[in-house]
């Protein structure tokens, strides 16, 4: 099936290879996963995902909708700030509601009293490439930093998250932070029935030791009597959707350069946010260098430089692999660009495409 460009395409059995995953660290560890919403929200998949994980976290009233809505199982609400509107709904679809601060939980106990709630814990220790996305930047807000806090408010909770790592692929760094965190909070996740790592672990990569990774789980839990969840992200979706796109143009300033029909701002926003290139399959050997850059006005929408095997040229089509997380969430409608549609190849092959955007999006999208 030819469909128009740009398109993002989810592939379910890529999907499928990152969930069985999952589910084998469930089976092994005891350990539960739920999908990050803010990662990756494209519903139109969660029926297969739905049954190798066991619920969703959400970051806001609407992303906790949507997997009520669209994933069922576990919905855990969390957010850096609740408004008072958002408690009340989020107090019937939610299993969980896990406050940001002490002062948040102490705002909102008596409304929730009765739900099973969580405080996140800052532990001060991380693992981040970004200090954008470090949640032990200096200042942070991200979680209540001081122990005695949490302490003084243990029975209004029945547990604690910690987010505390980005695309972590590294086993024995995540043991050092176990034991640590371990060590600092062992004696208040004793009084707890869970404790939630958030995501950040990388361990659906290729290679990464998921031997190890479930002893640390197993040991974890047997040793404060907690039962542990997971919240992966990136790691569920990791290498399953690639955009597709076409060259609109070629010209040179030094050098060649090749204008798709996408944009890193509008459609891939986090390409420019942490500044580092999208993955095109080319090989360095290759002897055409071309910037693969997008449409939008902005002087660095650049998606990358990359040798290619033959000159481009208008009509090509350019493919850009591992797009699922932190990309459709956040594209946008900047310089009123076509919106990529989204299509999924499903388990048996077919290829639907199954949100396409139009003008009417666009407009309907501000008034
Ligand atoms: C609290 C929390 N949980 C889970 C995630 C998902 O992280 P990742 O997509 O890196 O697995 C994030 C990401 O920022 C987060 O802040």
């Amino acid at each position: 099936m030819k469909i128009q460009t740009p398109y993002y395409l989810i592939d379910e059995k890529k999907l499928l290879e990152n969930l069985k995953k999952i589910k084998y660290v469930r089976e092994k560890s005891g350990a539960k996963s739920v999908l990050a919403l803010k990662c990756f929200s494209t519903w139109s998949v969660f029926k297969l995902m739905s049954k190798y994980m066991d619920g969703t976290t959400s970051s806001s009233l609407y992303e906790a909708k949507l997997g009520y809505e669209t994933f069922g199982k576990e919905v855990h609400a969390y957010s850096v700030a609740y408004p008072e509107n958002e408690i009340k709904e989020l107090k019937k679809i939610s299993t969980k509601i896990i406050f940001n601060s002490v002062s948040q939980l102490n705002k909102y106990y008596k409304d929730v009293k009765n739900k099973n709630l969580g405080l996140r814990a800052n532990p001060q220790i991380s693992y981040s490439h970004f200090d954008l996305a470090n949640p032990a930047r200096k200042n942070s807000r991200l979680g209540v930093i001081n122990k005695n806090d949490i302490l003084k408010n243990i029975n209004k909770i029945k547990g604690l998250m910690f987010h505390f790592n980005c695309e972590n692929d590294d086993a024995k760094n995540l043991e050092k932070s176990f034991n640590y965190i371990g060590a600092k909070y062992g004696e208040i996740l004793k009084k707890l029935e869970w404790v939630s790592f958030g995501g950040g672990i990388y361990f659906t990569k290729k290679g990464y030791d998921l031997k190890k990774f479930i002893s640390l789980l197993k040991n974890f839990s047997g040793r404060y009597g907690v039962q542990i969840y997971l919240e992966p992200g990136e790691s569920s979706i990791t290498n399953s959707a690639q955009l597709h796109t076409t060259v609109l143009d070629v010209i040179k300033n030094g050098k060649n350069i090749a204008i798709i029909d996408a944009s890193t701002e509008a459609h891939m926003l986090d390409l420019l946010i942490y500044n580092t290139p999208a993955k095109i399959n080319t090989d360095k050997k290759n002897k055409y260098e071309y910037i693969v850059a997008g449409r939008s006005c902005l002087a660095g929408d650049v998606f990358g430089t990359y040798k290619f095997k033959k000159p481009l040229k208008i009509g090509d089509n350019i493919v850009i692999s591992d797009v699922a997380g932190y990309t459709m969430v956040k594209k946008n409608w900047f310089n009123g660009l076509p919106m990529p549609a989204i299509a999924v190849k499903r388990l048996n092959g077919k290829t639907e495409i199954i949100r396409r955007f139009d003008y009417t999006d666009f407009k309907k999208n501000l008034s």
